[in-house]
């Protein structure tokens, strides 16, 4: 089929390099010129494994193009995906004007009836809102559209393996031939017909994902209740852990045995710093607003929002508990993405921790795989270290922020003998207790003696 994909994020990037690799014909279109000019070019403006692979070989099967003329890109797919940005406002509450604007250009530019499909992550009667910007501002009366709801799941680091094996593949439509057009669009994706770059090749058998078909709100909700759940989940791990440190239990040992229940499930129980991120922090917020706006108070949601945002100064309590003073003192902050296998920093627990540094006066030494060129346009006063040993010389403290695989293979002997100080806080539970301390190291960390 003939798509195209409005907004070139970590979403609708890899939702049309995906499309394309399944066969389709897509045209991808964005606000920010200078990204399509990168695009154009055959960069990659965004890091996602096996991203950069499949964009190479859907553009040499010419299954994917970019245009910076929006009007190009809704008049060149049957079917249309809005992939565009719904951040926060102050008051939680999602920022749609990015929706409504793609709603307008869609109405005054379409020629020819149109899918609309949303897939970014808007509150439950987004759609309903979407439909009627599009028929009062639709310039052909004979132009139809009909609008449907299609969440992503995707997690960044693991976007387009989680986009060629989902668990489910959620539609939200007003009509039946809606919903065809959509499986016919997931088709290859639920058949396994399309070269897996994850796989690279047929996908073994596996699980099958379910193709959900509901209404649209229904659909619109399923993506706030799966994101807010699993925002739950990790403050309720996160309370555990503060149980654990005040009784002397051990929190990994209660959620690995907790996570044994397959009502439980293991995954999204790692206490430390929290949540971060463009999604949850979002999605939670929203979630919450759009509660009360129709008279639910989801008070377990703001407890969960509560206990995250406490998590930064409970790090705080234990970096001044071993620090005493931070003011002149030298910090190695390893960690800077809101979590490992991304460059993202948006919403990172990181950023806070090295907000709060600067702040009280620290000497901060950073390092990350991914995020340090991100993280210079926001905070050019630190010191950045490509090797992580670098940034622990001389250090008077470690601080983990991020849970970096190359964090958990470092070899602490090295560092203790270089660093000024042995002591490291573990805002990620990396390590067991019990290594660092044979190690002679001051460990701290959340949950754990
Ligand atoms: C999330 C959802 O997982 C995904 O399904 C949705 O489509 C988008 O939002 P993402 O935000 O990319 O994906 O990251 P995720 O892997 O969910 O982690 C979110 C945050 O939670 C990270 O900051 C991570 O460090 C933190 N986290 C995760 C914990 O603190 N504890 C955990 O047990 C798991």
């Amino acid at each position: 089929m003939r798509l195209s994909v409005i907004g070139c994020g970590y979403v609708g990037l890899v939702t049309g390099a995906c499309l394309a690799e399944a066969g389709h014909e897509v045209v991808c279109t964005d606000i920010d010129r200078d990204r399509i000019a990168k695009l154009q070019a055959g960069g990659v403006p965004i890091y996602e494994e096996h991203l950069e692979q499949i964009l190479t070989s859907a553009r040499k099967t010419g299954h994917i193009s970019y245009t910076a003329d929006a009007a190009e890109a809704i008049r060149a797919g049957e079917a249309i995906f809005i992939c565009v940005g719904t951040p926060p406002k102050e008051s939680g509450e999602a920022d749609l004007s990015a929706i409504d604007y793609v709603a307008r250009q869609i109405a005054a530019e379409a020629r020819t009836p149109k899918l609309v499909i949303e897939k970014s992550t808007v509150p439950a009667r987004t759609g309903l809102e979407l439909s009627r910007a599009l028929s009062a501002y639709s310039r052909n009366s004979n132009v139809k559209f009909r609008v449907a709801s299609n969440p992503e799941f995707l997690r960044e680091g693991t976007a387009v393996a989680d986009f060629f094996h989902p668990d489910r593949i959620v539609v939200g439509v007003e009509d039946p031939s809606s919903a065809e057009e959509l499986r016919q669009i997931y088709r290859p994706i639920l058949e396994k017909k399309f070269h897996c770059p994850v796989h690279n090749g047929t996908c073994p058998p596996g699980q099958k994902a379910e193709f959900l078909v509901t209404t649209i709100s229904s659909a619109e909700l399923i993506k706030h209740a799966s994101n807010s759940f699993l925002a739950l989940k990790i403050s309720y791990a996160n309370v555990v852990a503060d149980l654990c440190e005040k009784i002397g239990a051990n929190v990994e040992e209660v959620t690995h045995a907790m996570g044994l229940d397959p009502r439980i499930g293991g995954q999204f129980l790692k206490a430390g710093l929290g949540y971060g991120g463009f999604c949850f922090p979002k999605d939670v917020q929203a979630f919450i607003y759009l509660a009360a706006k129709v008279g639910v108070d989801f008070d377990i949601l703001k407890a969960a929002e509560r206990v995250n945002k406490q998590r930064i100064e409970h790090f705080f309590e234990k970096v001044h508990k071993a620090l005493w003073v931070v003011k002149g003192k030298r910090i190695a902050v390893l960690g800077l993405a809101f979590k490992a296998n991304t460059d993202d920093i948006r919403f990172a627990p990181a950023l806070e921790v090295v907000k709060n540094l600067i702040g009280e006066g620290a000497i901060v030494h950073v390092t990350d795989p991914e995020a340090m060129p991100r993280t210079k346009a926001v905070f050019p006063q630190l010191h950045y270290h490509e090797d992580p040993y670098d940034a622990l010389r001389d250090a008077d403290a470690a601080l983990i922020c991020t849970e970096w695989n190359p964090f958990r293979k470092l070899d602490w002997q090295r560092a203790g003998s270089s660093m000024a100080r042995k002591l490291v806080i573990d805002g990620r539970n990396l390590y067991a207790p019990q290594d660092m301390k044979k190690l002679g190291f001051e460990y701290y960390s959340f949950g754990r003696e």
